[in-house]
């Protein structure tokens, strides 16, 4: 998969450098929220200092053509390809039933006992337009429908409110081809699909979800696949449909990019990891053939609540990207499997996640819950009776090699117990 393997240094790609300068802007916001904040806060009882003023990162794009023909192999010695790892539990995993077929960049719902499973490509070139469901009370994959066709494949926003799932903008096509702006809601009762008024402009990869009768829609790439959009919209909706024509601008999130996970608990949305930047079309290439531009992970934590002012919580463990549809909230924990973190410093190789982080959403602190089976990115996440379940993704070379390789269907579930 030319998208994941992308070695910097490959003479088959011109490979642009790409230098983004972070001018970070500190500002101080009123952050008072949690001494005015309800006594049924869920962050009434945490001493995290809440008065640390925020940055505002304006990300400042300069690309600069370079070419690197006579590029070396890396020298490798003294940075363990593991380094990222963090130290954690050792989980007992049991393999489940493959999915139907292999799934990068998939998305994925869980209601009730079923595993909604979106999209994705299959390969760098191929890209999936149905949907696969795996039924938790059973342990079976099955009942497959398609998609609409102006439905994007990856890079998709989601959110349901148990019934109905409704499904933004995203990547049409395979490679790094652009994106649609067209948005739709799927019935999961009678598996019918609706149009949704669309976005002002499209986007990868937003944060989205449901939040007091809105689809939230923030962040994410803009047009060009790399450049993070700091936008943030919302619509009012209800059973399946728009009660309003157009989308209706709201506070900016204070740092953008794709691939994050965006939750609503306890009343409060949550924008958490994700990156700047991210693969681009090759300029010229008839098949948007994807080359990699520079990116950055990141472990900020963003919050909002009645103030409809940003806040920052604890940051991840480390910086944590595509985990936009590989978490859960059970017991009141956030539960995080997998992604990529910042890449290696030598080899410049992507680094994937192999851990499951949890997030204590009680004391708002971060800890390593236990290791997964191996590292992956993308993973599709579901919880039921106990049991962690994910599928779908694309995973590493191996235990000592982080870097992604294979795209995988294959489903795990390990008992939790928090
Ligand atoms: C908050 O601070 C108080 C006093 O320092 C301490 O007793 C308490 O355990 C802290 N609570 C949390 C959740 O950290
Ligand atoms: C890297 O570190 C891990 C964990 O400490 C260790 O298991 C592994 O053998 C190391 N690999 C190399 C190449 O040194
Ligand atoms: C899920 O599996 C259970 C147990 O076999 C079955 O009763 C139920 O109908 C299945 N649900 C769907 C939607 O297929
Ligand atoms: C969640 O809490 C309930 C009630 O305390 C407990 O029975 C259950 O085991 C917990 N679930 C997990 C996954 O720890």
């Amino acid at each position: 998969m030319a998208r994941a393997s992308g070695k910097p240094g490959s003479k088959k790609y011109l490979v642009l450098g790409l230098c983004i300068g972070l001018l970070a802007v500190a500002f101080i916001a009123d952050f008072l929220w949690a001494s005015s904040s309800s006594s049924s806060s869920m962050y009434i009882t945490s001493n995290w200092s809440v008065d640390k003023p925020i940055d505002r990162i304006v990300p400042k794009i300069e690309k600069k053509l370079e070419a690197t023909k006579d590029h070396k192999a890396p020298n490798t010695d003294g940075v363990n390809a593991t380094f990222a790892d963090l130290p954690a539990p050792q989980l007992q995993w049991e393999e489940m039933a493959e999915a139907p077929v292999p799934r990068l960049d998939g998305a994925a719902i869980q209601i009730k006992n079923l595993l909604y499973v979106f999209a994705g490509y299959g390969t760098i070139d191929y890209v999936h337009s149905h949907v696969d469901i795996y039924n938790f009370t059973d342990n079976t994959w099955g009942g497959r429908f398609d998609m609409p066709k102006e439905m994007a494949h990856s890079h998709l926003g989601m959110a349901t409110d148990g019934r109905y799932i409704y499904v933004v903008t995203g990547q049409y096509g395979p490679q790094c081809r652009g994106p649609t702006a067209r948005n739709f809601v799927l019935d999961t009762e009678t598996k019918q699909w609706r149009d949704l008024p669309p976005l002002p402009v499209p986007r990868y990869a937003p944060a989205t979800q449901l939040w007091r009768g809105r689809l939230h829609v923030m962040g994410g790439s803009k047009e060009d696949r790399h450049e993070p959009a700091l936008e943030h919209w919302s619509l009012a909706v209800k059973n399946g449909n728009a009660l309003e024509k157009e989308w209706r601008p709201e506070i900016p999130i204070p740092r953008g990019g794709p691939h994050r996970a965006c939750v609503v608990v306890n009343d409060r949305l949550l924008a958490i990891g994700g990156q700047e930047g991210d693969f681009m079309a090759k300029p010229g290439s008839p098949i948007f053939k994807c080359a990699r531009r520079s990116e950055v992970v990141y472990s900020d934590v963003y919050m909002l609540d009645d103030e409809m002012k940003w806040k920052q919580l604890p940051p991840m463990p480390k910086p944590d990207s595509h985990i936009e549809f590989a978490w859960v909230i059970v017991n009141n924990s956030l539960i995080i499997a997998g992604g990529t973190t910042e890449k290696h410093p030598v080899t410049k190789k992507m680094v994937l996640v192999g851990e499951l982080l949890q997030f204590h959403l009680d004391t708002l602190e971060w800890s390593v819950l236990g290791k997964m089976p191996f590292r992956i990115k993308t993973t599709l996440v579901g919880f039921w009776n106990g049991w962690l379940y994910f599928t779908s993704g694309q995973r590493d070379r191996g235990p000592n090699d982080p870097s992604p390789k294979k795209v995988i269907g294959s489903t795990w579930r390990t008992k939790l117990s928090l």
